[in-house]
């Protein structure tokens, strides 16, 4: 398949797991690549195996999710590498873990800056080019946004706005051409997934629940994430806008 041959796709949070594994397969199928990240060394590791994993172009740039202005200079750096952008792939984030009334002053700014109002700054910022081209937004959330998860209530808050973000535009601009989708991950083996189950209490023990599919069934693969970016993001999924997409090798379910 060569779904991204003349595309130009911009992925944030691209310097491992899940944003690095959505990179290389959209690479995979002749896209051009615009990597961002705070890791500026990991994301230009990653445009390098792009390139060889087949991509059209790959370019690495870095920013602070956390910063607004950051995230506004990234965006129009983004458009105008290549007088063009197709697909907006919003994927940097951050979890946190703890007893709520214990979290440190500050935290909750600073996941949901991350996780959700960087998303808000990026999507304005581009959304102008992207009705041009008739673009689309795919975004990372989480089941903790449809679920909620105990110990990570800031997360869970963060990629509920996620969710609601996406569908609200995906109504607002569904005149202009503009698709809006959301993923929502069960663990997957990533630095950030690795960190979701580590505390052993009696309570969290029954709210994170393994997922049950056979072969899955500690952990899915990045890949397994990356596989449906590449379809909400190209023209396969020319019908699907305001879609909420659950891949958690049924975790959640039962
Ligand atoms: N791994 C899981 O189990 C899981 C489950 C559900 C949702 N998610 C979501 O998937 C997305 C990707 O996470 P991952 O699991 O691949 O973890 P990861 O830690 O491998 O990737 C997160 C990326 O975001 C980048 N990032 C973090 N803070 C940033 C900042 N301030 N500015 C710019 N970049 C920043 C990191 O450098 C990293 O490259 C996140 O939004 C995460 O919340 C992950």
């Amino acid at each position: 398949m060569r779904r991204f041959d003349g595309k130009v796709v911009l992925i944030t949070g691209s310097a491992s797991g899940i944003g690095r594994a959505t990179a290389l397969r959209i690479a995979a199928e002749g896209g051009s690549l615009i990597l961002a990240d705070r890791n500026r060394e990991g994301v230009g590791a990653v445009a390098k195996s792009a390139l060889e994993a087949g991509a059209a172009s790959a370019t690495a740039l870095g920013y602070d999710a956390a910063d607004r202005q950051s995230c506004v200079e990234m965006a129009a750096d983004a458009i105008a590498l290549h007088g063009r952008l197709d697909c907006l792939i919003n994927n940097a984030g951050i979890y946190r873990r703890g007893h709520f009334l214990e979290a440190p002053e500050g935290e909750w700014e600073q996941i949901v800056a991350i996780n959700l109002t960087s998303y808000h700054h990026i999507i304005r910022a581009v959304l102008p080019e992207l009705i041009r081209t008739g673009g689309n937004v795919v975004s990372t959330a989480s089941t903790a946004g449809v679920e909620g998860i105990a110990y990570a209530s800031a997360y869970a808050a963060a990629k509920a706005g996620v969710i609601a973000l996406t569908k609200s535009l995906a109504a607002e601009f569904a005149p202009h051409g503009v698709r809006f989708n959301v993923i929502c991950p069960g663990r997957i083996k990533t630095d950030l997934g690795n960190g979701v189950p580590q505390v052993r209490d009696p309570v969290e023990a029954v709210v994170v629940r393994p997922p049950k599919l056979k072969g899955k069934d500690v952990y899915g693969d990045p890949e397994d994430i990356a596989a449906a970016f590449a379809f909400f993001a190209s023209g396969d999924a020319a019908y699907a806008s305001g879609a909420v997409l659950v891949i958690d090798g049924a975790q959640t379910v039962g």
